[in-house]
Parts: C-alpha cells; sequence; structure tokens
C-alpha cells in the first residue's frame, strides 16, 4: 500500500473516488488504516461521538491534540487530518497557526478547518508555511448557534452563490481538498466540476470526488443517523450484546 498524501490525494480526481471516514483512537484507527481507507479525519465530530456533547463546539486542542496522536500512532497508510476545533483559529490568525502546527506535531499530516472566503487569508498562511489544509464549507457545524440548528445550506440561488463563492476562495487559497456538507447534491455537482481539488462530500449526493463517514454511523455503533448515511455493519446490538453476556456469566460464576 502507499501511504496517502496531498499529492496522491490531488493525483486521484477524476480517477478514483475516495471513501474516507472519520476515527478517534489508535484501535479504531489501525482498523480503517488496514482496511485502505485514504484520509482518516480526526473530526471535531468526536465531540458528539466520543465525548458526550450535544455539539462540537466544547472540544478543545488537548482533547484534539491527544485524539490526533493516538489516530497518528496507527494509521500507516492512511493520510490523518486534525479538525481545528471551535475557538482555535477564531481568535487571531497567529494563535491559529500555533493551533496547526501543534496538530501536525502532534502527528497529523493536514488540518481541516471550517470557513470559506472568510478564512482564505489564513489559509493561505498556512499552507505557505507547509500546512496542508483540507477546507469545509457548505453546512460548518461550528456554527450551529448561527444557523439555529444543523440546517442544509445553500438551497437558494442566492445560498449556492455563497457556497460556491467560498469553495473557490479555498481552492484559490492553497486547500488541497474541500469538504461539502449537507448541501443540495447538484451544488456539489456544480462545485466538484467547477474545481480542480478534491471535493469531500458528506450530506452532499455522490457526484463528489471523495465521501466522508463519520465512523460510528458507517459501523452502527449510533444507532439514530442523518437520513443520508449507510451502515456498513450493525455494531451497536452485537456490542451491547456482548457487554451483557459478560455481565451475566460473571453474575453465574460461569467465567471466569
Ligand atoms: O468532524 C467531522 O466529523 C467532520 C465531518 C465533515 C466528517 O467534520
Amino acid at each position: 500500500m502507499k501511504k496517502w498524501n496531498v499529492a496522491t490525494v490531488r493525483a486521484a480526481k477524476g480517477r478514483e473516488k475516495l471513501g474516507c471516514c472519520t476515527a478517534y483512537d489508535s484501535c479504531f484507527a489501525r482498523l480503517a488504516d488496514e482496511a485502505g481507507v485514504p484520509i482518516i479525519l480526526v473530526g471535531d465530530s468526536m465531540g458528539n461521538n466520543v465525548l458526550g456533547y450535544e455539539t462540537t463546539l466544547p472540544v478543545n486542542m488537548s482533547d484534539t491534540l491527544a485524539a490526533v496522536g493516538a489516530v497518528s500512532r496507527a494509521a500507516r497508510d492512511s493520510m490523518v487530518v486534525g479538525d481545528m476545533p471551535f475557538g482555535s483559529y477564531q481568535c487571531g490568525d497567529d494563535e491559529a497557526m500555533r493551533n496547526a502546527v501543534a496538530i501536525i506535531k502532534a502527528g497529523a499530516d493536514a488540518v481541516k478547518l471550517e470557513g470559506g472566503k472568510s478564512v482564505s487569508g489564513l489559509i493561505r498562511r498556512m499552507t505557505a508555511a507547509g500546512i496542508p489544509v483540507l477546507a469545509h464549507v457548505g453546512m460548518t457545524p461550528q456554527s450551529v448557534n448561527e444557523y439555529g440548528g444543523f440546517k442544509k445550506q445553500g438551497k437558494t440561488r442566492e445560498a449556492a452563490e455563497k457556497v460556491l463563492a467560498d469553495a473557490k476562495a479555498v481552492e484559490e487559497a492553497g486547500a488541497f481538498a474541500v469538504t461539502l456538507e449537507c448541501i443540495p447534491s447538484e451544488l456539489a455537482a456544480e462545485i466538484t466540476a467547477a474545481l480542480r481539488i478534491v471535493t469531500v462530500g458528506i450530506g452532499a449526493g455522490p457526484v463528489c470526488d471523495a465521501q466522508w463517514l463519520v465512523m460510528h454511523d458507517l459501523l452502527g455503533l449510533n444507532e439514530r443517523t442523518p437520513s443520508f448515511v449507510k451502515k456498513y455493519a450493525d455494531l451497536a446490538p452485537l456490542v451491547r450484546a456482548a457487554f451483557s453476556s459478560y455481565v451475566n456469566e460473571v453474575r453465574k460464576g460461569e467465567f471466569p
């Protein structure tokens, strides 16, 4: 297997569709890596899926650095992208640079941050400093309070034009790929055709260069999932049954 990197991801556009996912610890990162997942995102979705929060907003740099370290120690061939948590790049570009550097030093191959035109200057500075950036436009979950909920974006022509302009701005700034989250499929297709960089869709239909799924959704560890999710396993009942058998066997003196 080859080690995925910025060059190989860029080269995949138009040639190979990439099924990518999140992971937050060494155990699942090793399994995803062995299965050939090209890009593992240490997403701030660890807030909802691992840390028990309602949103991604409380995730901080310590959470991120610990998870990026764990995932990158396990991933040999997958590219590891560290998501910049809310607050780590909103309080000034110097602080954002220091936090991006810390994520790379913890083992990530690239960082991801949310926003379009508004973060294009920061993306330009990061890429000039040798920090590859995977951008994120459309529905950006760190703006949940501004949206008043996790709502599909780009539904009107005017809103669609803004998402398209954001995607072009992050490409122009040097991002090597861009996440398109929860936007209409036709808009994702239009953006994918308009950009030279890889688009990674989630809830954005099939016409993207790559897809994300949150690991806990893909594996069926989350029983309630968004409608666009496909579960490739149904682990929650299996895990619950295993815990339950263990407790019962110990109670009955059957184990050990
Ligand atoms: O944190 C996350 O899981 C994400 C998704 C777009 C995959 O940002």
